[in-house]
């Protein structure tokens, strides 16, 4: 993919770089953001204003529409750095082709290809001191679109504004990752946003998921709405169950998120010849190959977790452990997808994206 950066991009340099002030050694998820953001307006039927400036608060009226109806979409994507100082995205062009699948269903207007890639190429390029090389080091990076039309009637608004924050990371979880299988609550149905990285999405889950908290879990794995049967995804993550040697996976639909990781983990499953299985996957299944010690792993796959083998499930009142597994599917897959992402090794399927 070559990228033209549009010459109605305007930038606007920081004064004074943040940098020095972080430590990126001990980086907490999402909390640190870089020195530059991209914004860009939708009016009058067309996005306008596109421009880079230093990162920081911007005025947004309380009765912007966004407060009051929750019309607002983003994306999660990371920027890689190599050895050499190279600079690399990961399968960018399917985190596009989402924000706008999601924006459409949120009747926000989409957003123009050559303005999300000018405007990436542009704030990594101003930015790339603030991705750090070496395995488990990233750039997160968050595209967002949100309501800005002041008003409080409860229609679609006609001003949008699209930003792009970047926030260098390392790992989402750390420690053992421990999930509740839903039997009440759940987090999308047939016909509603759940494909959607709408942003209610996830504000729905944390009620549960402080539940869940408070019982000594970190996640819940959500199941159907009209069943609680079958298993879903994690919220933050899809989730994969390995039976024997053979890997389950929920297929996508109206409630499950097409995750970029997990697509890529179902490539490379059929690249290196493991039996792969995109079916409904029943809770009472993965109880019974518990039971028969033939549940060797479960994990959660997605741009900010990647791969995180998952400890414990518990459903009703009892509780599962899993094994800790020397040659665990979820370590290999990791160990493959980040030698592509860090331009560590081939790259058969052409997911890597060279920025600068
Ligand atoms: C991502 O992996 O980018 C996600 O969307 C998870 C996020 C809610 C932290």
């Amino acid at each position: 993919m070559s990228i033209t950066i549009p010459a109605n991009i305007s930038v606007e340099q920081t004064s004074k770089s943040r940098i020095q002030d972080v430590n990126f050694n001990s980086l907490q998820f999402g909390t640190v953001f870089t020195d530059h953001m991209f914004c860009c307006d939708f009016k009058d039927g067309k996005w306008q204003d596109a421009r880079i400036v230093p990162f920081g608060p911007m005025t947004i009226s309380p009765a912007a529409k966004v407060f009051h109806y929750g019309q607002a979409v983003f994306e999660g994507m990371k920027a890689y750095k190599d050895e050499n100082g190279g600079v690399f995205m990961f399968r960018p062009d399917e985190n596009f082709r989402r924000i706008n699948k999601s924006s459409k269903r949120l009747a926000i207007p989409e957003f123009p290809e050559d303005l999300f890639f000018g405007a990436l190429h542009r704030m990594l390029e101003m930015d790339k001191d603030w991705i750090k090389p070496g395995l488990g080091n990233s750039l997160y990076i968050r595209p967002f679109a949100i309501a800005t039309q002041v008003g409080v009637s409860a229609s679609a608004a006609n001003e949008y504004r699209f930003y792009i924050i970047l926030s260098p990371a390392q790992a989402y979880y750390t420690g053992e990752v421990k999930v509740v299988f839903s039997e009440h609550y759940s987090r999308a149905a047939d016909g509603g946003v759940g494909f959607a990285k709408a942003a209610g999405n996830y504000g729905a889950q944390f009620y549960p998921t402080n539940l869940a908290k408070e019982k000594g879990f970190n996640q819940v794995i959500w199941t159907d709405s009209h069943t609680h049967e079958y298993l879903e995804e994690a919220g933050t993550m899809n989730i994969f169950f390995r039976i024997d040697d053979t890997l389950l996976t929920a297929p996508t639909s109206d409630r499950i998120l097409d995750g970029v990781t997990r697509k890529s983990l179902l490539k490379l499953a059929d690249y290196l010849g493991i039996n792969a299985e995109v079916k409904r996957v029943r809770v009472d299944e993965i109880k019974q190959a518990h039971r028969e010690g033939r549940l060797m792993e479960i994990f959660g796959a997605g741009t900010a977790a990647v791969i995180s083998p998952i400890s414990a499930f518990s459903h009703g009142d009892e509780t599962f452990d899993l094994p800790v597994l020397e040659d665990s599917y979820a370590s290999m897959f990791k160990q493959k997808l980040m030698d592509i992402q860090y331009n560590r090794s081939e790259d058969p399927f052409n997911w890597r994206h060279q920025v600068c």
